[in-house]
Formats: structure tokens, C-alpha cells, sequence
């Protein structure tokens, strides 16, 4: 699966000894796009466990929506 994410970021963002959990003892960094509170992982991510693996969505206002895949330069598969 392929997820489109809008980041409007533009440069890192350190982790601090205060960004960790104090119940838990770690930091959970959000891999999937998703999260409310990014970088760090809130949960949002359980809403990928159906997604399919050949499929592209994106996500808006608590929605899914399945999209046809964009394909860029760099994909590669012209190569
Ligand atoms: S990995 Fe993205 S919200 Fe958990």
C-alpha cells in the first residue's frame, strides 16, 4: 500500500529528552502520515491495517479514500 501525505515542513524536527513518554519510556515516531500529533505516533495508524497491498489512499478529514496511483520520475519504472 501507498499512502499520499501532505508535509508542509521543511526542515527536521529534534527529538528532545522531554518528547518521551513518561508512561512508557520510549518515543513513537509516526511512520505512517497519519498521526495528529507528528512526528510522534497517536494511534491514527490503526486505520491502515485493511488497507490493500497494491492500493494508494489518502486520508482526509478522518476519511479514506483509495486514489490511482501516482507515479513520478522517481518511481523508477521506466528504468
Ligand atoms: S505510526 Fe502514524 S500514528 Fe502511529
Amino acid at each position: 500500500m501507498t499512502r499520499l501525505v501532505e508535509l508542509d515542513d521543511s526542515g527536521p524536527r529534534k527529538l528532545e529528552a522531554s518528547d518521551i513518554d513518561d508512561e512508557k519510556g520510549d518515543i513513537a515516531v509516526c511512520q505512517c502520515g497519519l498521526s495528529d500529533s507528528f512526528p510522534f505516533c497517536d494511534g491514527s495508524h490503526r486505520a491502515t491495517r485493511d488497507e490493500d497491498d497494491d492500493a494508494t489512499y489518502v486520508y482526509e478529514d478522518g476519511e479514506r479514500r483509495e486514489v490511482e496511483r501516482v507515479v513520478t520520475v522517481d518511481d523508477g519504472e521506466d528504468e
